[in-house]
């Protein structure tokens, strides 16, 4: 299968995607990276692993919408069958959703429904919880309320910063995004409603 990748930044949790696929742990391929970000690290580590890279500057389109279009299109271009948000940093449109319906993902650091948005981790530790995580969802119209697909789980200790539990979650994102990828391209998620399971 080919997985499209949008990301806005670092790129460390596409990187754990193309490793991933690189070493057979994933039956898929990085088939394109795009960013809405020109100086986007995600990027670079495309090029260098010679996939794809598309930067998209919103200010170029009239509305969402049409920027949406042109990121379909180039979706549409390289056969992506599962889009994987990974750091992208816009709320996804109707645009996007209606050609990929069901097929885009996304990783959110922190344990939801409790602090989605930006910054899941330092609101966590802001918080005063004892545990946190990550969660990797199916994506809809809403912000980081699609049907959850796997979480993993960090305690949270009193010497820790908001930096120190965003590393200790980072870990898990880069093992449970690629887990999740997998179970998709293999066919082993069902879905009932808003509940994902991981059949046989
Ligand atoms: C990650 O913490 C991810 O959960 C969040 O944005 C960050 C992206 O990091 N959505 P990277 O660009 O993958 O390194």
């Amino acid at each position: 299968k080919n997985l499209g990748v949008l990301a806005s930044g670092r790129g460390s949790n596409l990187q754990s995607i193309m490793d991933a696929c690189a070493a057979g742990r994933i039956p898929a391929r990085v088939a394109v990276v795009i960013s809405d970000n020109n100086d986007a690290y995600a990027l670079e580590r495309a090029r260098r692993a010679g996939i794809a890279a598309v930067a998209v500057n919103i200010d170029d389109y009239t509305d969402k919408a049409e920027y949406e279009r042109y990121i379909v299109k180039v979706l549409m271009e390289h056969g992506v069958h599962l889009v994987c948000l990974a750091g992208y940093m816009r709320l996804v449109g109707t645009t996007m959703l209606d050609a990929f319906a069901g097929r885009v993902m996304n990783i959110h650091p922190a344990l939801l429904p409790a602090f989605p948005g930006l910054h899941g981790q330092e609101q966590a530790w802001r918080y005063g919880v004892k545990y946190s995580g990550c969660t990797v969802h199916f994506v809809d119209d809403g912000m980081d309320t699609g049907p959850i697909i796997l979480q993993a789980v960090v305690p949270v200790y009193d010497d820790d910063t908001a930096d120190t539990l965003a590393a200790r979650i980072l870990e898990q994102e880069h093992r449970i995004y690629p887990e999740a990828i997998n179970l998709y391209c293999t066919d082993k998620l069902v879905i009932e409603g808003r509940i994902v399971r991981i059949g046989a």
